[in-house]
């Protein structure tokens, strides 16, 4: 287990795993779950983070402008974002303000997405459509329907198990100076 010394040194462990996130494919941070909520009940689901950023407290995810998400983010911008990491023992879950990029603003990123990732945006009919049969759909790939999240992270709690838990919260607006928590 990893021993902790003090609140920074739990934040500097927890970015190290996000950022393996990006860097490592078969790491669990890879595949966060993102939760947004708006008037209806909570919706979670697993992303592809795309980028981390430390310096500007952000991460990204790419997504359909027509998947239910991008209305749910319309009501409510506040979303969640979890990473359980089994290997180290840690659970990391995040409150973030979703900035929606979409239009030409996203040309830049989509031309760095892969031919074979782009059929994930401009499914026809639209994501989440009842169809007859499972196979009742096309990919059309399609800039106009790909949208950017851009999550800015606003705290950081962390939950670390071991013999003993270690839990902490971090925010932002304390320019992430932590607190220790109760586990
Ligand atoms: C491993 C995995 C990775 C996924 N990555 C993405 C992704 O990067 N972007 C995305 O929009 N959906 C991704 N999905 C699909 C979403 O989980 C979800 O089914 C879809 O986005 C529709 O969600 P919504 O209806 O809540 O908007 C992924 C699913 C899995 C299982």
């Amino acid at each position: 287990m990893k021993t902790i010394q003090n609140l920074d040194d739990f934040l500097d462990f927890a970015w190290v795993q996000i950022s393996r996130g990006k860097a490592d494919k078969k790491s669990p941070a890879r595949h966060p779950t993102f939760i947004t909520s708006s008037t209806d009940y909570p919706n979670a689901r697993t992303l592809v983070m795309r980028q981390c950023d430390r310096e500007n407290d952000q991460i990204e995810f790419h997504t359909d402008t027509e998947s239910y998400k991008m209305l749910s983010l319309r009501e409510n911008s506040h979303a969640g974002i979890h990473i359980w990491l089994p290997k180290v023992n840690l659970q990391i879950q995040m409150n973030v303000d979703v900035d929606v990029k979409n239009g030409d603003i996203t040309i830049p990123y989509w031309n760095n997405v892969p031919a074979s990732s782009r059929i994930a945006y401009g499914t026809i009919p639209l994501p989440g459509t009842v169809i007859k049969n499972p196979f009742d759909y096309e990919y059309t790939p399609d800039q106009k329907r790909f949208a950017v999240l851009i999550c800015h992270i606003q705290t950081i709690q962390l939950l670390l198990l071991g013999h003993k838990h270690i839990r902490a919260k971090f925010k932002k607006e304390t320019n992430w100076q932590g607190e220790w928590l109760s586990p």
